[in-house]
C-alpha cells in the first residue's frame, strides 16, 4: 500500500502553488509558446549510438533540445577517446555547447554511501573507493578488432574525417557524469535516453531520490525479452569441429559468451545492479529490445540506398562507419547480425514525444513500434538466493549487506564472475546463467514489432552550422575537395 509521507504532502503542496503563480503570470502573455523537450543521452559511444546522436543532433532544436550527454565508460569506449569522439561530434553539428560528462574520482563507500562524482568506471557491484575490480562483465567485450581498440578511434576514421573544435578530454578537470546529470535534471524536466549500461544513471537516481520527479521518461534500448537472436545456427548433421554454435535461437546477443550466459543483452549485461535500478525507480520506462531491433536488418538494399543518399557530412560519416563495421565485421554475416540497436531507440522516442502532445498518447503510439504493456524486471543474480560462495560482494565476507540489500532476496544469488565461470556451464553445455529481462512485477512500455522502415523520414537539415560555413569557405579557397566517399574503401 502507498501512503503519502508528510514530505510528500508538502511537496505537492509546493508544486500546486508554483503552478498557480505561474498561471497568474502566464496570463499577461499572447500566446505561450510550447518548450521543447530537453533530452539527456547516456551512451557508450559505440558506432550506432553515433547514428542516435546526430539522429537527435538533427532535430529542430524548439522541438527537441539535447542538453546533456554523459559518457558508460565500463563497456565499449575508453574515456578519454569517448570524450574526444563526442567533441568532435558536436562540432561538426555547431553544438560545442553540449557538455560531456564523464567518470569522476568518487566513489561508493563500505557502507554504501554514494559519494558524489562516484565514477562509473566500474559496474556497481564492484564499485568501492577505488578502480580495481574484478571486470567480471567488461571481459565480454573485445579489447581488439570489433572492441574497444576499434570503436575508441572509430576504426580511424574520427580524427581522419570529423572537424577538431576546441573541446577535448582533460583528465581531472572534465565534467563528471554525475555532475552532468545532476545539473541538468536540476534545470527542469527532462527525458532521458539509455543506450549503453545503466550504471551511471542509476547511480544518480540511487543518490538524488529528491530529483527524480523531474525526469520525464526514460527510454532504454537494451535486453532480449523473448527475442530469438536470428545468426549463428549449426547447420544440421555438422560435426563438432565444423559447427561454431553462436546464439542460434537465444535471447541475448552476448557473442563472446553465450555458452555461460545465452540469455543477456549486453547493455543489461554490463551492469544488471544498474538495470534493476533504473527499472524499478519509478519513473516511467519504454524499453526497445532486442525484440524489437533484430527485425530491422542493415541489408544490402539498405546500404544501396545509403550509398546514394549522402548529402551531408553526418550522412558521410554515417555511412563510412557503418561500412567500416561491415568490412570488418568477424563473420560473412553482418547484413543478418548488425541492428540499428540505439539509432532506432531514438527514433522510437523522439516519434512517441511527437506524439505526446495530442490526444494523450498513453499508449505510446509513434511511427516505428507497436508498443505493449508489460510487467518486466531483470535477474541480477541466479538462484538459489542468500547462499554465500564467494561470488557476490554485496553479501558475501559483509556484516550487513551492501545498500541493506535483503539476504534471500533477488540479488543474493551466484553472480557470473566470468567468461567461463564454472557454475554458469552446466555439463549440459548451454549456459545457465542469468542476466535476463524477466516478465514480473513491474509495468512498462516495450516495442515489439517494426511497422515500417523508417529511412524515408524526412530529418531538417541546418546548413548554416558553423562547419558548414567553414567547410564552404575552405572550399571556395580551393584548399579542401568535397569528401568522397563512394569507392574510397
Ligand atoms: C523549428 O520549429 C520552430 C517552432 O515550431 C519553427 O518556427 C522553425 O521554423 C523550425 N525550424 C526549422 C529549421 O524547421
Ligand atoms: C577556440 O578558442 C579560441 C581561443 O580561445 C577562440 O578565439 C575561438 O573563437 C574558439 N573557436 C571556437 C570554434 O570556439
Ligand atoms: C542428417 O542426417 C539424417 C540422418 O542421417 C539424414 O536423414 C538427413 O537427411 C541429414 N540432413 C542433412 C541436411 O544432411
Ligand atoms: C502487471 O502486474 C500487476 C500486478 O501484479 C497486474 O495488476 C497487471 O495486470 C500486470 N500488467 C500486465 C500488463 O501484465
Ligand atoms: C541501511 O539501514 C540503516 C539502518 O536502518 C540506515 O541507518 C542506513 O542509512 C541504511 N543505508 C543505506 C545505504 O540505505
Amino acid at each position: 500500500m502507498l501512503m503519502m509521507s508528510p514530505t510528500l504532502r508538502s511537496l505537492w503542496f509546493l508544486s500546486t502553488t508554483v503552478v498557480t503563480i505561474l498561471g497568474l503570470l502566464g496570463q499577461n502573455l499572447p500566446c505561450v509558446l510550447s518548450s521543447p523537450h530537453r533530452i539527456l543521452v547516456d551512451t557508450d559511444v559505440d558506432t550506432d549510438d553515433l547514428f542516435a546522436l546526430l539522429y537527435l543532433l538533427k532535430l529542430n532544436r524548439s522541438e527537441f533540445d539535447l542538453v546533456g550527454i554523459t559518457l558508460s565508460a565500463n563497456a565499449w569506449t575508453n574515456a578519454g577517446h569517448g570524450v574526444n569522439h563526442l567533441y568532435d561530434l558536436l562540432h561538426m553539428m555547431g553544438r560545442d555547447d553540449i557538455p560531456v560528462g564523464v567518470g569522476g574520482e568518487g566513489g561508493v563507500l563500505a557502507d554504501g554511501t554514494i559519494l558524489s562524482d562516484v565514477g562509473g568506471y566500474l559496474p556497481i557491484i564492484e564499485q568501492g573507493m577505488t578502480t580495481t575490480g574484478e571486470c567480471r562483465y567488461r571481459q565480454a567485450i573485445p579489447k581488439g578488432s570489433g572492441g574497444l581498440l576499434d570503436i575508441d578511434s572509430n576504426y580511424g576514421f574520427r580524427k581522419q574525417f570529423l572537424p577538431q573544435g576546441n573541446r577535448s578530454y582533460t583528465p581531472l578537470r572534465q565534467p563528471t557524469a554525475q555532475k552532468v546529470i545532476t545539473d541538468k535534471v536540476s534545470e527542469g524536466p527532462v527525458t532521458v535516453i539509455l543506450i549503453g549500461s545503466h550504471t551511471n544513471f542509476a547511480l544518480f537516481m540511487m543518490s538524488n531520490p529528491h530529483l527524480k520527479h523531474n525526469i520525464n521518461h526514460i527510454y532504454v534500448m537494451g535486453g532480449g525479452v523473448r527475442s530469438r537472436n536470428p545468426t549463428g545456427c549449426c547447420p544440421a548433421n555438422s560435426t563438432a569441429a565444423e559447427c561454431q554454435p553462436r546464439q542460434c535461437g537465444n535471447r541475448g546477443n552476448l557473442f563472446t559468451d553465450y555458452t555461460s550466459n545465452p540469455y543477456s543483452e549486453f547493455n543489461m549485461f554490463a551492469d544488471p545492479f544498474a538495470a534493476y535500478q533504473v527499472f524499478h525507480s519509478g519513473v516511467p520506462v519504454t524499453l526497445v529490445p532486442l525484440d524489437a531491433t533484430n527485425t530491422i536488418p542493415i541489408n544490402k538494399k539498405f546500404f544501396e540506398t545509403f550509398e546514394n543518399n549522402q548529402r551531408t557530412y553526418e550522412a558521410q560519416y554515417t555511412f563510412l562507419s557503418l561500412k567500416i563495421a561491415r568490412d570488418t565485421w568477424f563473420d560473412d554475416e553482418f547484413y543478418q547480425s548488425y541492428f540499428m540497436w540505439d539509432s532506432f531507440t531514438a527514433g522510437v522516442a523522439v516519434s512517441i514525444m511527437r506524439n505526446s502532445g495530442k490526444n494523450n498518447n498513453k499508449n505510446g503510439e509513434n511511427d516505428f513500434a507497436e508498443m505493449e504493456y508489460m510487467n518486466i524486471t531483470v535477474v541480477t543474480s541466479n538462484k538459489p538466493y542468500g547462499k554465500s560462495d564467494g561470488s557476490n560482494p554485496f553479501f558475501d565476507k559483509r556484516r550487513t549487506p551492501k545498500f541493506n540489500l535483503t539476504l534471500g532476496g533477488v540479488h543474493s544469488g551466484h553472480v557470473q564472475m566470468g567468461l567461463r565461470d564454472p557454475f554458469c556451464i552446466p555439463k549440459s553445455g548451454k549456459g545457465r546463467c542469468k542476466v535476463e529481462i524477466n516478465l514480473r512485477n513491474l509495468l512498462m512500455k516495450l516495442s515489439s514489432t517494426v511497422l515500417r522502415e523508417g529511412i524515408d523520414t524526412p530529418i531538417p537539415t541546418v546548413e548554416n552550422r558553423p562547419f558548414n560555413k567553414e567547410i564552404l569557405k575552405w572550399r571556395r579557397l580551393g584548399s579542401l575537395k568535397p569528401p568522397s566517399i563512394g569507392n574510397r574503401l
